[in-house]
């Protein structure tokens, strides 16, 4: 039994996808005797209704210097992030003289882009080196540290507190999000918001997308389990309002008790949760059930495939397929490569099963029959850009929210 990392309660382990290695670890052949595996398992506080990890990796293993996520590699995301700094600019620095804004996890600044280029203060933390150095070369001002309540002290005896703090998909990869909470706790000012998203666990129940449990995801949030943790804090959700991003995000507001209204949204997706089920533990041995289903759906169509002699191929090297190809066992003898337009994915090879991880220009020059859309959170853009691929009679694949060809 694990003890849940918010209430101190025992969690009930629901799922096990056995020995997993780092997500994000793209690595070398000559690496392939240092790679590091961990037990890969997810539970579910009945306390606190968080879904966690039940075993952590350490963080610096996760998040480096050569940290493999680049943020700015979707066109899309660069977008969602335009419009998320101008709602945010909008709603909450209108009475602001000069606004301040600070971003953990800004990685390479394609949030902060947005508000530096307006000549707005802000601080972008980013404890990986390498991407924060790429922020900074835009002109954001970022520090490399991982954020915590001490962090958060020195920003406010250093630069005063924040009219907004933003969080977009690293909330849910921090362990002690007690002493984070305590941090912007401090660091906001009286009528200052939170605003932070991630992938919501009400998308991942109802589509069976087991791909977004890896190392760098302690939590899996829901509205219910963000109350229970900001509440502790005297903090309050304000708003919250989904996203299409990512397989389907939840967008919290939240502000410090009784400071701002509190929006109808909030009850509302509070009652849904219920209604899906995400307060019942039973939801959660039925999603080990369908994740069961959805591996061996999987593998019978490639291994069809592999049988008819078909190429078959992947696209997007994401940290999600690690969790796929490690638990299916999916190796380069069902997938040729993985086409990834990031240059510091390629040349490499997937973690754990160690397929090869190749430019796009690999793909468009020899493209395989069949493709495997790891990137599927992506699919409406790479679908648009490989328009001729399918003229041409090439098949995606596809297993979110079921098994599919394209
Ligand atoms: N916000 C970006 C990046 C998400 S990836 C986007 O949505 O695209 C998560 C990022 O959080 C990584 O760059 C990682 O280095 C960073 N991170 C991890 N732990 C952190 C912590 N404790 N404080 C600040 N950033 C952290
Ligand atoms: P993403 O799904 O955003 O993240 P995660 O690692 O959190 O699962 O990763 C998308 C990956 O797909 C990233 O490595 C870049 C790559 N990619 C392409 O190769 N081509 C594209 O057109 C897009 C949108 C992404």
């Amino acid at each position: 039994m694990t003890k849940c990392l918010i209430s101190g309660a025992e969690t009930e382990t629901f799922l096990s996808f056995g020995k997993m290695p780092i997500a994000n670890g793209f690595l070398e052949a000559k690496d392939y005797p240092n790679e590091h595996f961990f037990e890969l398992k997810v539970g579910y506080c009945p306390e606190s209704k968080m879904v966690q990890l039940t075993e952590l990796v350490d963080e610096k293993k996760m998040f480096h210097e050569n940290y493999a996520f680049f943020s700015s590699t979707s066109r899309r995301m660069a977008e969602h992030f335009r419009r998320f700094a101008e709602s945010v600019r909008e709603t909450f620095f209108a009475s602001s003289e000069d606004p301040f804004v600070v971003e953990i996890g800004s990685n390479d600044g394609i949030m902060l882009q947005n508000f530096a280029n307006a000549g707005i203060r802000h601080l972008g933390i980013e404890p990986s080196a390498n991407v924060a150095q790429a922020a900074r070369d835009k002109g954001i001002e970022t520090i490399s540290e991982f954020f915590d309540q001490k962090v958060a002290e020195r920003i406010v005896a250093q630069k005063g507190q924040a009219d907004a703090f933003l969080a977009a998909n690293v909330m849910c990869h921090i362990p002690y999000l007690h002493s984070v909470m305590a941090g912007i706790k401090t660091l906001l000012k009286p009528k200052g918001v939170l605003v932070f998203e991630d992938p919501y666990l009400g998308d991942i129940i109802e589509k069976t997308s087991y791909d977004q449990i890896y190392d760098e995801h302690a939590f899996y949030f829901s509205v219910t389990s963000i109350e229970y943790l900001v509440s502790r804090h005297d903090l309050e959700v304000i708003d919250v309002i989904r996203q299409p991003v990512h397989g389907g995000s939840m967008r919290y507001v939240i502000g410090h008790k009784g400071a701002r209204p509190v929006s109808e949204n909030v009850g509302r997706q509070r009652a849904f949760e219920d209604q899906l089920g995400l307060h019942d533990p039973e939801t959660y041995r039925k999603f080990a059930k369908n994740v069961a289903q959805s591996k061996n759906d999987l593998l019978e169509l490639l291994n069809g495939l592999k049988r008819q002699g078909q190429r078959v191929g992947a696209y997007g090297a994401t940290s999600k397929s690690t969790t796929v190809t490690n638990y299916c066992g999916i190796g380069p003898d069902l997938v040729e490569f993985i086409s990834d337009t990031t240059p510091i994915k390629q040349g490499k090879f997937s973690p754990g099963t160690h397929i090869p991880v190749v430019p796009h220009e690999v793909f468009a020059k020899n493209p395989p029959s069949h493709t495997l859309l790891f990137a599927w959170n992506h699919a409406e853009e790479i679908l648009a850009k490989e328009q001729q691929y399918r003229e041409n009679g090439g098949k995606f694949l596809l297993y979110v929210p079921k098994v599919h060809t394209l």
